[in-house]
């Protein structure tokens, strides 16, 4: 059976990401599975840049076809970030709290309680021919400085679906269905159907 390697250090993604993959007919291992793999420089501008440099980074490290995402959130009163830098919004050693505190600091500084955003997510597949496979997805949703629910990652708990939820209220099965990340594994999932079949 084909392997191919889900490129995410981050176990939250890589948790959404098998469950949508589960029924193909591939072997999927993760970054996991290898030991003491150096970390891809993401100095792309844009997700789509960033995926493709992880994709094709540890396509060499592991010898094999690798997934990568790269995704985050855009705030519109922060015109646009955190962006590219979701994940190190609080700096170099940031986690999920001293991000969302950073946010919830950035919104209080310029007296904002909520604000549109959106969720972006860029795929890239990089095949051991070197055969490249992009796609994305997006989800429209706002922000707002009270957090709800548990489940999820990131900013989830301030991401809101409509006035009362947050994408951390959901089931990881249903946030799939909805979310920037399953848009973009739906799209991909075509794509690679059609080299694998
Ligand atoms: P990346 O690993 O460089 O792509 O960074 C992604 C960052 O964006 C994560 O660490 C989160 O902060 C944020 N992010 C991406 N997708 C989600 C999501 O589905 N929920 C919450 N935060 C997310």
């Amino acid at each position: 059976m084909k392997k191919i390697v889900l490129a995410s250090k981050n176990s939250d993604k890589v948790k959404e990401m098998r469950l949508v993959l589960k029924d193909l007919p591939l072997e999927i291992l993760s970054l996991a599975d290898f030991a003491d793999l150096p970390d891809a420089v993401e100095d792309g501008s844009t997700f789509e840049e960033n995926a493709l440099i992880k994709a094709k980074f540890f396509r060499e490290q592991t010898g094999l076809a690798c997934l990568a995402d790269d995704s985050g959130l855009e705030v519109d009163a922060l015109g646009g970030l955190p962006g590219v830098h979701s994940a190190r919004f609080a700096g170099y050693h940031a986690d999920d709290l001293t991000n969302n505190k950073k946010l919830l600091d950035e919104l209080k500084k310029i007296g904002v309680e909520e604000s549109a955003a959106d969720y972006r997510c860029a795929l890239a597949f990089v095949d051991t021919d070197g055969t490249v496979l992009l796609s994305e997805g997006k989800i429209l949703g706002k922000i707002k400085i009270v957090a709800r629910g548990t489940g999820g990652f990131g900013y989830d708990p301030y991401f809101y679906l409509d006035d009362e939820h947050t994408m951390a209220q959901l089931p990881v099965d249903e946030k799939n269905k909805i979310s920037h990340r399953g848009a973009a594994l739906k799209e991909m999932i075509l794509k690679l159907k059609e080299i694998f079949s």
